[in-house]
């Protein structure tokens, strides 16, 4: 289908040369004589385009172009006049103007401008479009309470400007945690800048945060932007954060106080709108009694901690994980395969010391070796090798009712239950009643009546 455009001009003349033109061009033009008649022809007709005579009787061009930009915010239009001051290009440029030409027009600038502001709104739109959709879902794949629990903070916390730390063993996803934050905040526009803080000597890592002036140390030939620029307006990540040296927690710590610094060798102090999102694998408990972090930037830093569960903790959601990823490894050509019960078993009783890390990796070795389009618990144990197993994971039923009569287990139970979904609530009562479909008042008494007590 053609794009529609409007010419609005009260020179019959005109009208009739630009829309031949724009014929010409596999346009579909629309004349209008006055200003009004033009807003009507915009209320009924699917108008891509707009050109629009400044000088006009009754309504003029620039004030036809506010009424224009109010109602139809997206809708390019390119003015002409045949008085063409600096004076009413500048105000109609400020109104909203896509584009200003001269009479008499010349051909291929006209064109070029039509053709230049139909693909700017067709940009625009497409943005919008996008921006509607709103973010992508949480991709944090699992079921078990613990990751339940992780994603309701996230979706909490992601909203809002706080600093955030996590923490977590090695490959359990703290990564993808910032990354789910930063897609899920107003900052998500801009991409996450991420600096692994274990990676960088120790010496360059002030440079590679702050950046640094010519000359300031051997090697620094030029002017450099940090890492903290370039995050303006968007969220840093500062993996690894327990390897930070204690000079650069410092200059961090300020940042996080006064959103301010300095480059290493500059005087200039330069601002930033940067929320910065710290992980770590490290104790920093014990960093600290050892004089290693400083416990000023952990309080402050952990306003808002997220503690990433390790995959032994969690081993109800193996079946899922390698779900995704026989998935993820397939959607790539891979290889499609299937885990027979007895393979995914085997899985849940490793004790997985890399995590997720380590789960994907040797599902994708045992999707890329087995030959076989099953891959059973004979194919993984060789895989595994000779590691001891975990017992299976327990049923509740035997674990921790089983020597009770009726009465006595169903109170544990009840109590079991009611903790973890106040836990998961961070104690409110009346989210927890929500959630679970009990009266408020009932949760209450039966909160007494159990001697529940969320820590
Ligand atoms: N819940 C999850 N669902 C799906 N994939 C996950 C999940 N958790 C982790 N992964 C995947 O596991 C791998 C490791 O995750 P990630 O790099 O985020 O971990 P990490 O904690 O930062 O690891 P390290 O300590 O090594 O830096 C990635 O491929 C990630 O996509
Ligand atoms: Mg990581």
């Amino acid at each position: 289908m053609p794009d529609t455009i409007l010419i609005i001009d009260d020179e019959a003349a005109i009208r009739d040369s630009l829309a031949g033109i724009l014929v010409d061009e596999g346009f579909a033009p629309l004349t209008a004589g006055s200003a009004d008649e033009g807003m009507q022809l915009l209320d009924e007709k699917d108008i891509r385009l707009v050109l629009l005579d400044i000088w006009m009787p009754g309504m003029d061009g620039l004030e036809a172009l506010k009424l224009i930009k109010q109602r139809f915010p997206l809708l390019p239009v390119i003015m002409i006049s045949g008085h063409g001051t600096i004076e009413t290009a500048v105000q109609a440029t400020r109104s909203g103007a896509f584009d200003f030409i001269e009479k008499p027009l010349s051909y291929d600038k006209t064109i070029l401008s039509i053709k230049k502001g139909l693909q700017l709104a067709h940009l625009e739109r497409e943005n919008q479009l996008l921006r509607e959709s709103g973010p992508a879902p949480i991709s944090i794949t699992g079921n078990s309470s613990l990751i339940v629990h992780m994603r309701q903070q996230i979706e909490r916390v992601a909203p809002t400007d706080a600093w955030v730390l996590i923490r977590g063993g090695h490959g359990t996803g703290k990564e993808l945690v910032a990354q789910t934050i930063h897609r899920h905040s107003r900052r998500s526009r801009q991409l996450m800048v991420a600096v692994n803080c274990a990676a960088i000597p120790e010496e360059l890592i002030e440079s590679e945060l702050f950046g640094h002036v010519k000359g300031a140390f051997t090697g620094a030939t030029e002017n450099k932007k940090g890492k903290f620029d370039q995050a303006d307006g968007s969220t840093l990540f500062l993996d690894e954060i327990g390897d930070m040296s204690l000079k650069s927690q410092a200059k961090v710590l300020r940042i996080l106080q006064e959103q301010r610094f300095e480059r290493v060798g500059g005087s200039k102090t330069i601002e930033v709108d940067v929320r910065v999102l710290a992980a770590t694998n490290k104790n920093l408990e014990e960093e600290i009694e050892r004089g290693r972090f400083r416990a000023d930037l952990f309080y402050r830093l952990n306003v808002v901690p997220i503690m990433v569960p390790d995959l032994v903790d969690r081993r109800d959601d193996i079946p899922l994980l390698v779900a995704d990823f026989v998935g993820q490894f397939s959607r790539k050509g891979i290889g499609h395969k299937r885990f027979s019960t007895g393979a995914i078993d085997l899985l849940q009783r490793h004790a997985w010391p890399g995590n997720v890390r380590e789960l994907r990796n040797l599902v994708e070795r045992l999707v890329i070796m087995t030959a076989t389009e099953e891959i059973t618990d004979k194919d993984v144990a060789l895989f595994l090798g000779n590691v001891p197993l975990l017992q299976p994971p327990v049923s509740p039923m035997e674990s921790r009712y089983r020597d009770f009569d009726y009465k006595e287990a169903r109170r544990r139970f009840e109590a079991d239950y009611l903790l973890a979904k106040l836990e998961e609530n961070d104690g409110n009562i009346s989210k927890t009643a929500e959630q679970i479909g009990m009266e408020r008042s009932h949760l209450h008494k039966k909160v007494k009546a159990l001697g529940i007590v969320v820590k």
